[in-house]
């Protein structure tokens, strides 16, 4: 048996790598473009039946280790519409945009920063003079050129602003700037607004944190890796609102929590590291990434980023609103505006990476086996339940009950199609740990032949222990 990382032969070049974990995902319902039957929509994904139950899987193991375990930390649905005030009170009417380069001749549009960071400059918040620079010093080298058409007439880079418009509520349907109504951004700018809410209603008390997770929208420029960076895209993020002489500590403290939480779900210290943000924007005043080794994309890529916000966004709300955020100790009586430490990840992004890390292909006596190798915990269906032959109705009646009485304990999936061989495939290729079949033997001594997705291993099991052996086995790694 061979994996593609273990050894070097029939290595994969990265963009092949895409390629099969596109097509798989494709193929095997995970994730669709949009659209398809219109010719597409640049950047907007669809979720089939196995990406949607991973993606919900995904959110739950966030919101479990997030909220559920702890007792400091709130959950929230805020909406996707909010008052316009709220962006232009966090800046992001005024600045929340990307450097825009297009090519005159095929009229593909890049992101300046991304051009000049493949040339090793670091352009990442940098004002648009000091990217005009370095990218005229590339058109002078004769080394601008379009990556699509190799053309070299490229223009300068303009501000590109990532808001999404939408004329919500207003009675006329021109979109002017005074009816404009933004597609939320980011998830946090709800947690902000509900920041009172919360307190007043919940019985928190600083230092505690606000979680939520939802769609976020981004007039992205570029969008081209898959479902990596899209326009329409989910959030998961936690707002940990404390007193600003807390932030040191908590900070180092949410560090370990979310890069243990990579570990709990099966990522190993070799294919994730810390990135430190050197250029902060504005109001941070310190700031990582969590990245992942992305096979697909050739090397590490952004997956979550842990931030401290300081008082700004409070302070803004609060500066726009005339309303007052401020917080008292209930013991030492001071007054101050909370201080703000977040955690912000993309779920779509975690969808990418997890199928990224299971993907695997296997040598087995001389044919390919393709298998996701998710975290059990996180896999779409967690047993598919097969009567050994589809024409044998004693068999598919087993098979039947088996599969009711498992239901209602996880996902699972019955399968009479075609032979057991392509039905362990199917299986195989949507991740599913365990493959249950019902044979012969079974009506007489009621057990089954359990057979284990990543090892092949199969194992006679009682059926009235099933339920707990595949529980087990889903929890333990
Ligand atoms: N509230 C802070 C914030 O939104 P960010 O770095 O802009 O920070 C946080 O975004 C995370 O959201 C990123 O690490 C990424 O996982 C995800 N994300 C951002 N833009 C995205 C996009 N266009 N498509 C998919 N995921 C995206």
């Amino acid at each position: 048996m061979f994996r593609y990382s273990d050894f070097d032969i029939r290595i994969l070049s990265f963009v092949d790598y895409l390629q099969n974990i596109i097509s798989l995902a494709k193929r095997r319902g995970f994730v669709f473009p949009s659209s398809e039957i219109y010719g597409g929509f640049a950047a907007v994904y669809d979720y089939g039946h196995y990406g949607t139950l991973l993606k919900n899987n995904i959110r739950d193991a966030w919101w479990r280790h997030m909220v559920q375990l702890r007792d400091d930390v709130v959950g929230l649905d805020s909406a996707i519409f909010m008052h316009p005030t709220t962006w232009l009170a966090s800046g992001h009417v005024d600045s929340f945009d990307d450097p825009q380069v297009d090519c005159k001749k095929c009229k593909a549009r890049w992101r300046a920063d991304h051009i000049l960071e493949a040339f090793d400059v670091s352009a990442d918040k940098q004002p648009l003079e000091f990217i005009n620079v370095e990218l005229e010093k590339l058109r002078e080298q004769k080394k601008l050129k379009c990556a699509n058409c190799g053309s070299t007439d490229l223009t300068e880079a303009k501000r590109f602003s990532l808001m999404v418009k939408s004329n919500l509520g207003s009675p006329t349907d021109v979109l002017s700037e005074e009816n404009v109504v933004y597609l939320r951004p980011e998830t946090c700018g709800g947690i902000y607004l509900e920041y009172k809410n919360t307190l007043d209603s919940t019985r928190v008390k600083l230092p505690f944190g606000i979680a939520q997770t939802g769609k976020a929208f981004r007039n992205e420029i570029v969008a081209r890796q898959f479902i990596f960076r899209t326009r329409e895209f989910e959030q998961m993020e936690m707002q940990y609102f404390l007193h600003p002489s807390m932030m040191e500590q908590k900070y180092e403290e949410w560090k370990k929590i979310r890069w243990d939480w990579y570990l709990e779900y099966s990522m190993d210290e070799s294919v994730i590291r810390w990135c430190k943000h050197e250029k902060l924007a504005h109001y941070a005043s310190r700031a990582y990434d969590i990245e992942y080794n992305f096979k697909a994309l050739g090397g590490y890529k952004e997956v979550e980023g842990i931030h401290a916000r300081g008082d700004w966004d409070l302070s803004q709300h609060s500066k726009f609103s005339g309303q007052d955020l401020s917080y008292t100790d209930p013991r030492t009586k001071e007054k101050f505006i909370p201080h703000i430490m977040e955690t912000s990840v993309g779920l779509n992004r975690l969808l990418f990476m997890f199928l990224d890390h299971a993907y695997t292909e296997e040598d087995v006596n001389g044919e390919k086996r393709t298998l996701l190798k998710f975290d059990r915990r996180l896999s779409p269906i967690k047993a598919a339940i097969f009567p050994l032959l589809k024409n044998k109705p004693e068999l598919a009646a087993k098979a039947r009950e088996i599969y009711n009485m498992l239901k209602p304990e996880f996902m699972c999936e019955f399968d009479d199609n075609g032979n057991i061989g392509k039905r362990y495939r199917r299986q195989d290729e949507i991740g599913t740990p365990y493959c249950v079949t019902v044979d012969f033997d079974s009506l007489e001594n009621n057990d089954v032949t359990v057979r284990d997705r990543d090892t092949m291993a199969q194992t006679r099991v009682k059926i009235n222990v099933l339920a707990d052996y595949i529980k087990r086995g889903l929890n333990s790694r």
